[in-house]
């Protein structure tokens, strides 16, 4: 044995170190909703210190953008499944090939075949609301990004209820709404390519559940409105045209510009927000122009 790799007697064995604290930057967005983490790596597994800051940070400010993560599909499973389980979308032809857990979100089109759900986020919506354990969260990780357009909006849903007008408040006070995947489907099938018919299996899926207009984040306590434009159908005991107005009414209170965070994407941005606490919005691209991102969903639990 060599001098230098011998054990000296003033050594002793220590137990191994807990992961290292990263070095990392959690950045309000000035918009008042969101916030950037800078210098984060999410290829390395994170501690448990670390890990509280951003699960608090997401708390705080719903939704978190962390720059230039070169992940693999697996890291970024691995990163969302900390947060709960996963949840496995119904359109089974737009999961990634080996990763059920993955939605391709892309307007990509090849050999005739699109490659990924090219219509998602059309129009203002909390992912899978329709259901009756709707997500906590969703992780969206970028591939490939257009050179113009493609931008995602998020509303801030407990600032729309805390500025909600009298009126509206006492409207929907106590009162439950429905929620449908169907709501917008068949629009969605005129306007493009990428909603197939639905076997009865997929229909079974999806059948219309009912949750409270306002909800009660389940963490931090705080009440958010939980209806959308993309799945809420009709407000449970109102007349359909007083439904019609009320719904309407809170859709264009919720993403008012000062509840609005606009995300502009850059290469590598995985964005991780909150469904209990926003809507989101594709603002969509020129056609010819392509975008591809994954998605991983974390389940949530029953809204209250
Ligand atoms: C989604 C979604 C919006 C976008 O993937 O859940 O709504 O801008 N995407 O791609
Ligand atoms: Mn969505």
């Amino acid at each position: 044995m060599s001098v230098s790799t011998a054990i000296r007697p003033t050594e002793t064995w220590q137990p191994p170190a807990p992961l290292a604290a990263h070095e990392f930057e959690i950045v309000p967005f000035a918009e008042g909703t969101g916030a950037e983490v800078l210098g984060l790596d999410l290829s390395r597994e994170l501690g448990s210190a670390d890990f509280s800051r951003i699960h608090q940070a997401h708390l705080d400010h719903h939704v978190l953008v962390f720059r230039d993560q070169r992940i693999t599909p697996q890291q970024h499973i691995d990163f969302s499944r900390r947060f709960g389980r996963l949840m496995i979308h119904v359109l089974h032809q737009f999961h990634l090939p080996g990763h059920p857990e993955i939605l391709v979100v892309s307007n990509v089109v090849e050999d005739g075949r699109p490659v990924g759900l090219g219509d998602a986020g059309r129009y203002w919506h909390s992912d899978i609301s329709y259901k009756a354990i709707p997500s906590l969260g969703s992780l969206l990780h970028a591939q490939e990004l257009p050179a113009e357009g493609g931008d995602t909006l998020f509303a801030n849903m407990h600032l729309a209820y805390d500025t909600l007008p009298a009126a509206l408040l006492a409207a929907v006070h106590g009162r439950r709404a429905v929620h449908s995947y169907l709501a917008k489907y068949g629009e969605l099938q005129q306007r493009g390519n990428w909603r197939p018919n639905l076997s009865p299996e997929q229909l079974a899926q999806v059948r219309e559940v009912v949750h409270p207009v306002v909800r009660t984040h389940p963490e931090t306590g705080r009440r958010a409105l939980f209806v959308s434009e993309g799945f809420t159908t009709r407000i449970e005991g109102l007349p359909e045209d007083e439904s019609r107005q009320v719904l309407d009414e809170l859709f264009a209170h919720s993403v008012r510009a000062a509840h609005v965070y606009r995300h502009q994407w850059r290469a590598h941005d995985l964005v991780f927000w909150d469904n209990r606490s926003l809507i989101h919005l594709a603002t969509g691209c020129p056609a010819q122009l392509r975008r591809t991102l994954y998605r991983t969903t974390i389940e949530g639990d029953a809204p209250f």
